[in-house]
């Protein structure tokens, strides 16, 4: 079972991510936990590219044909081969990551960008999409707060320097893309206390295991 989790910075994905794995692994699965980008060797590179401060002069088409490219290796390389040993996959962004950055939050066309993700993805698409949503205001003092405790402000703070007006059109953008494919993306308010928020996903996930 293939889940990716989705939501502006600062919404708690990765914590999410590691209550279910942990719920998972009692329930005897085998899980694999992986993110984008990054989440191949290749992909590794990329990020540090996509996310460094000191490349702030990557143009919006370059970015997203990064975006891609690492998509492209990392479904080949990591996700299929995971998946096809049938270990369950949790994913921290995806595709929809794209349109909403991307097409939303760049300006974009979201169609186009829906077909560059399908060269992409190579026909796998996840079974579930979770997206954490929350207001940029809350989202952003997060995740600047994070970058920092983690001394990671200039290597990872490409997008955190972006204005809130932006982190405002990529929020709209997954509410938009979670309300045209309402069979894959499910909203979670991700305001509640992370136990809270992880009953929620994990009632998403049971529902959709014996769907
Ligand atoms: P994160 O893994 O720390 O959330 O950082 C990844 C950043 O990259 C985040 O700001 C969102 C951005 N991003 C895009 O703009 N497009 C994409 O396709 C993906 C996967 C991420």
């Amino acid at each position: 079972m293939f889940i990716t989790f989705e939501g502006i910075e600062g919404t708690g994905k990765s914590t999410q991510i590691a209550l279910l794995k942990e719920h998972m692994l009692a329930q005897g699965k085998r899980v694999m936990v992986t993110l984008e980008p990054g989440g191949s060797r290749i992909g590794a590179e990329l990020r540090r590219v996509l996310l460094s401060l000191d490349n702030r002069d990557l143009t919006p088409q370059a970015e997203l044909f990064l975006y891609l490219a690492d998509r492209a290796q990392h479904v080949a390389q990591v996700v299929r081969p995971a998946l096809e040993t049938g270990a369950v996959v949790l994913c921290d962004r995806f595709a929809d990551s794209t349109v909403a950055y991307q097409g939303f939050g760049r300006g974009m066309d979201p169609e186009l960008l829906h077909r560059l993700n399908e060269v992409a993805v190579d026909g796998l698409w996840p079974e579930l999409t979770v997206l954490l949503d929350l207001d940029p205001v809350i989202g952003l003092k997060r995740a600047v707060a994070r970058n920092h405790s983690e001394g990671k402000t200039n290597a990872e703070g490409r997008f955190e320097a972006e204005s809130l007006a932006f982190h405002n059109r990529v929020r709209q953008g997954f509410l938009k893309l979670a309300a045209a494919k309402p069979e894959r993306i499910s909203i979670v308010d991700a305001t509640g206390t992370p136990e809270d928020i992880a009953r929620k996903v994990k009632a998403l996930v049971e529902a959709r295991l014996h769907a």
